[in-house]
């Protein structure tokens, strides 16, 4: 097939481009090159510099494109509401401008970049009153180092459970916005063209040419630069959080097999996770362990914005996609220790 893959040059865009030359796919890639992202860079070869919101202005590379793969956003939590019109801008305007250009061209099939963080806080499950949805944690409770969600009804800490596709969505930052605008965008899209999107609802993914530390930065590439440092990896709260790190090389396998789907439908959303769920203080103490670094400290500092636990299922992706996680964080965590980052 012909695929037309937006931030080719990116962490997970690569790991994808290589995946499907791999498979014999013809790639061609679009990356902005983003300085923030990507340092300054010079030209790529077998990239076009190009703008995603300018995407009807190129739209020429979409001629004879059988499905775009799109990669290509700002990433992260966010720093400062100043951020809110980069957010807005490069992921929201970028995938419109996209799907009009796609509609134009007449191409049908979108495999969308989503995030577990369209969930907000992960599933919740009280012993006595069942499944809650808790809202944001109090700052008090977090400043006096009570983290776990507390059932409304009787304030018991709450127990977590996995996350399945149907969960309502709970943005809770302005990346998180940005992300289930895209996938309302493509899903209108595909409802008013008879066109089908695979939304990939990533998990925490790491791996080889995870970016450095930044303020943008996930944790493992943050507990991995300050163990380069030969710094202690200081892990907040009090570690217990729970997440689902899935492996670049998984992630981009998963993008192999919704490219390659023989029947999508309108829209389907997949959880895109190892099965395996880790803490924060497992990565730390895993990543610390395979260098034999300073053993990691918890700070019990906390971040406002962050959820407690997410833990996805891996359900709905095994069946529908074919998709099964091969590399399990037991594994791949040790061996992300010594990988190279990017720049
Ligand atoms: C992350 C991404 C999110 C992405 C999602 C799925 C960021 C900032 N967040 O969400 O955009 O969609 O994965 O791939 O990129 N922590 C520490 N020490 C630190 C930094 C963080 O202990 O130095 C803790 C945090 O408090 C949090 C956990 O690590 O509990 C995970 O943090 P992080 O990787 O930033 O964000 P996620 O919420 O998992």
């Amino acid at each position: 097939m012909r695929v037309l893959l937006t931030g080719s040059a990116g962490f997970i865009g690569s790991a994808v481009a290589r995946a499907l030359a791999e498979r014999g796919h013809e790639v061609v890639g679009v990356d902005l090159l983003l300085p923030q992202a990507h340092g300054e860079t010079s030209p790529r070869p077998g990239t076009h510099r190009l703008d995603v919101r300018d995407a009807l202005a190129w739209s020429e590379l979409l001629t004879g494109i059988d499905v775009v793969c799109h990669q290509a956003a700002v990433v992260g939590a966010g720093v400062t509401v100043s951020d809110l019109p980069l957010y807005a801008g490069h992921n929201d305007l970028g995938t419109a401008a996209l799907l009009a250009a796609m509609h134009a061209a007449g191409v049908r099939r979108l495999v969308l970049a989503s995030s577990m963080v369209v969930y907000g806080e992960g599933r919740y499950v009280c012993p006595e009153h069942g499944e809650q949805r808790p809202g944001a944690r109090p700052a008090a409770a977090l400043e006096a180092g009570v983290f776990e969600n507390a059932c409304p009804s009787c304030r018991q800490p709450l127990g977590w459970a996995s996350v399945p596709e149907d969960a309502p969505l709970d943005p809770r930052s302005a990346y998180a916005a940005s992300k289930v605008a895209q996938e309302h965008y493509a899903s209108a899209w595909a409802r008013a063209t008879g066109a089908a999107v695979t939304a990939l609802r990533y998990h925490n993914v790491y791996g080889p040419g995870m970016p450095r530390d930044t303020p943008y930065a996930g944790v493992a590439a943050i507990f991995r630069s300050s163990l380069e440092r030969g710094e202690a990896p200081r892990v907040f709260e009090d570690g217990g959080q729970v997440r689902d790190f899935v492996h670049v090389d998984d992630a981009a396998t998963a993008n192999l097999r919704a490219v390659e789907l023989a029947d999508p439908v309108a829209f389907t959303a997949y959880n895109i996770c190892s099965g395996t769920p880790v803490t924060i203080g497992e990565v730390a103490s895993l990543l610390a362990g395979a260098v034999r670094g300073p053993v990691p400290v918890v700070t019990g500092q906390y971040r406002l914005g962050d959820v407690r636990h997410v833990v996805a299922s891996p359900d709905r992706a095994r069946i529908g996609l074919g998709f099964s996680a091969t590399i399990t964080p037991a594994r791949g965590i040790p061996a992300f220790a010594t990988a190279p980052l990017r720049g």
